[in-house]
Order: C-alpha cells, then sequence, then structure tokens
C-alpha cells in the first residue's frame, strides 16, 4: 500500500504531525511519500495509492499560503477524483470559533464533491486544547490506517 501524504502549513506544526504520522505508517509494507504543498496541482491526484492530507488554518479560515495553488486549482479544473481514497487530518485553533479548522474541512468538502471517498472521520486538533498534534497525529493514523485495511479488504 501506498500513502501520500499532502502537507499544508505555515508555520510547521502540520509537518512534524506528518513526520511522526510517516514513520508510524512506512513499514515496508505500507510505503509513505510525504509531500509539501508548495508547487502541487490537481495532477498529484494521478499518483499510485491513497492521500492524506494533513493541513492547518489561516486568515479566515483559509487554507495555509503552500496550499492555495493545489486548492484553487481543484476547484478550477475539477478532475474526477473517483478513484482516489483519502483522509484528513487538520489543524486548528478554537479560539477561531467561526473558522475552526476550515483548511482541512475545505479540502475534505473539495475533494467529496470531486468524488473521492474519505477514509474514517476528519480529525480536528485544537491547538488551544493543551494536546500535543504531533502525538494526537500518532493514534489517529495507527487508527486511520487500520480503517483504510479494513476499506480495502471490503473491495
Ligand atoms: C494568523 C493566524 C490565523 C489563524 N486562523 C485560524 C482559523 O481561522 N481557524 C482555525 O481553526 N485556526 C486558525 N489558526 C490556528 C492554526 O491553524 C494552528 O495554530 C495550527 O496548529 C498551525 O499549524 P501550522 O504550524 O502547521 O501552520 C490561525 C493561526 C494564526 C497564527
Amino acid at each position: 500500500m501506498q500513502i501520500n501524504i499532502l502537507v499544508g502549513t505555515m508555520t510547521g506544526t502540520a509537518q512534524l504531525c506528518a513526520q511522526e504520522m510517516e514513520l508510524a505508517l512506512d513499514d515496508g509494507e505500507t510505503r509513505v511519500a510525504t509531500l509539501m504543498m508548495d508547487g502541487l496541482d490537481s495532477t498529484v491526484f494521478s499518483r499510485e495509492g491513497v492521500f492524506l492530507v494533513c493541513t492547518s488554518t489561516y486568515g479566515q479560515g483559509d487554507v495555509p499560503d503552500n496550499a492555495r495553488a493545489l486548492y484553487e486549482d481543484l476547484k478550477a479544473k475539477r478532475p474526477d477524483l473517483s478513484h482516489v481514497r483519502y483522509g484528513v487530518f487538520g489543524l486548528g485553533d478554537r479560539t477561531y470559533a467561526e473558522t475552526f479548522n476550515f483548511g482541512g474541512k475545505r479540502f475534505d468538502e473539495l475533494l467529496t464533491e470531486l468524488g473521492a471517498r474519505r477514509i474514517g472521520e476528519r480529525h480536528m486538533h485544537d491547538a488551544s486544547s493543551g494536546v500535543l498534534p504531533e502525538e494526537t497525529a500518532l493514534e489517529w493514523c495507527q487508527d486511520w490506517l487500520a480503517k483504510l485495511k479494513d476499506h480495502v479488504a471490503a473491495g
């Protein structure tokens, strides 16, 4: 199984989470490629394997700057992503009550609109919770991998 982690980040927290998830998931049988979203466009979804969107939220509920080109390209080109299976590990802060975790939410809604299918629930990390995001990421991704394997086994 190949997992592509796509990282949207402003100050590196999502990248740290992605690194933890890569270490936890990459065991030889499951191969993981971590890609910063900088410079990516919608063609990234033609890569082999499943996708894990790991992104924070900025501005007023926007995706981070390095995720903008990919997000806008998907919105403009609207490729058929019905072959795509994905998960979302989102980061945000409940202090921004109106737009909490909207970065992950925006990707989730857009990918679903384009026909992709989400595996598991979208995680919403809260920076003001005191819970370390990289520790949560470690637990969450193992649960996600189990769900992914169930999905694959069910055909
Ligand atoms: C200027 C600024 C704007 C932010 N806007 C939001 C927001 O609208 N909604 C939200 O849930 N979190 C918001 N956040 C919180 C970040 O998403 C959160 O701190 C996250 O862990 C940062 O991850 P990163 O280092 O990967 O970018 C904002 C943070 C900053 C500094």
